[in-house]
């Protein structure tokens, strides 16, 4: 019968086998599949495991901070490298979503490539790809940051040449996060709702600058904070704040504003495929609504989301 423990045992001892004494690299993102991957692999190769992750300058408030930090403690080898120039270099004026998702998967290998250089003789790609990832090899809308779906990209930068190791690949998310639970990683890596690899900048309609992303992120904070506090964050599928150029008129004081706004987004769904709407309790929204527009300077109007998948996306763009 399967059980996280007799896949854990069997797992390293097959892995141990396979990498003996050679070095392997892996991009983390702060999610569960990558971390789970990563701390499979670290038991059974140590500090052969070198782990890198990526700040695209995209991720949610202070979370760079955070998870490199987590990662740090559960001993990984990792190396955090801030790329946030380079991102946002690559996206200035970009304002159709494919061509920002491709400038981030671009820069992504980029950034990526040096990094794994870096490491003499290293001779595997570490990845947690999961079984559903395998079958339905096709993403939702086009290219994600993640490595995996750029095999097409053209030229193959240099590490994907190398010979690639999946130790997730059989498993399902719920199997996933029960290894995970097994292994002792933080709950909070592994509760984590799934965030897309171009990150924010596809949650701020349109181009996308540092500043824009900076109001986004504490608009997103707020937002999180209180699902959590309320005790629903665990209840929702996933949940994000959205940046909407769009000016509208309010009033602060005697004065009149002319501001852009913020749009709320909580969906209910199995596999991201289709999705519902979460019903928010209203007093929850107000609170949220509030605190945004009372902290977060630039906003002056809170929406909600009441779309559905299909025909809506859970992302908007
Ligand atoms: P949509 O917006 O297509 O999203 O309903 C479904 C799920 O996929 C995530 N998503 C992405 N993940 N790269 C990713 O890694 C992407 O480009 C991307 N676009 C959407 C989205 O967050 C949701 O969980």
């Amino acid at each position: 019968d399967w059980t996280p423990d007799s896949f854990i045992e069997t797992t390293i001892a097959a892995l141990k086998e396979k990498l003996g004494d050679d070095k392997v690299v892996l991009g983390l993102s702060g999610g569960v599949d990558s971390s789970v991957a990563a701390v499979l692999l670290h038991h059974a190769i140590g500090a052969n495991l070198h782990c890198i992750f990526v700040d695209n300058g995209l991720l949610r408030k202070d979370e760079y901070e955070q998870v490199l930090d987590s990662y740090k403690h559960m001993g990984l080898n990792i190396k955090g490298i801030d790329a946030k120039a380079r991102f946002y270099d690559a996206l200035a004026g970009l304002s159709d979503p494919e061509k920002k998702r491709k400038a981030i998967g671009r820069v992504f290998i980029e950034v990526f490539d040096d990094a794994a250089h870096e490491v003499q003789d290293v001779k595997w790609l570490g990845q947690g790809t999961i079984y559903p990832d395998i079958i339905e090899s096709v993403s939702v809308k086009g290219p994600s940051a993640t490595i995996k779906s750029h095999h097409n990209v053209g030229g193959l930068p240099d590490f994907m040449k190398l010979k690639v190791v999946e130790p997730l690949n059989t498993l399902f998310k719920d199997e996933v996060r029960r290894v995970g639970k097994a292994l002792g990683i933080d709950p909070n890596i592994l509760g984590r709702h799934p965030f897309p690899g171009p990150g924010l900048a596809i949650r701020i309609l349109g181009d996308v600058t540092p500043q824009k992303v900076a109001i986004l992120q504490e608009a997103d904070a707020i937002y999180i904070n209180n699902l959590r506090s309320y005790g629903v964050y665990d209840k929702v599928w996933q949940a994000g704040a959205i940046f909407l150029p769009v000016q509208s008129v309010g009033v602060m004081g005697d004065e009149r504003t002319y501001e852009n706004v913020i749009c709320l987004r909580a969906v209910e769904s199995l596999d991201g495929m289709t999705a519902d709407w979460c019903h928010l309790p209203y007093d929850l929204l107000a609170k949220i609504s509030n605190e945004i527009i009372n902290n977060v300077k630039g906003i002056n109007r809170v929406v909600y989301d009441i779309s559905s998948k299909p025909p809506a996306t859970i992302e908007w763009e």
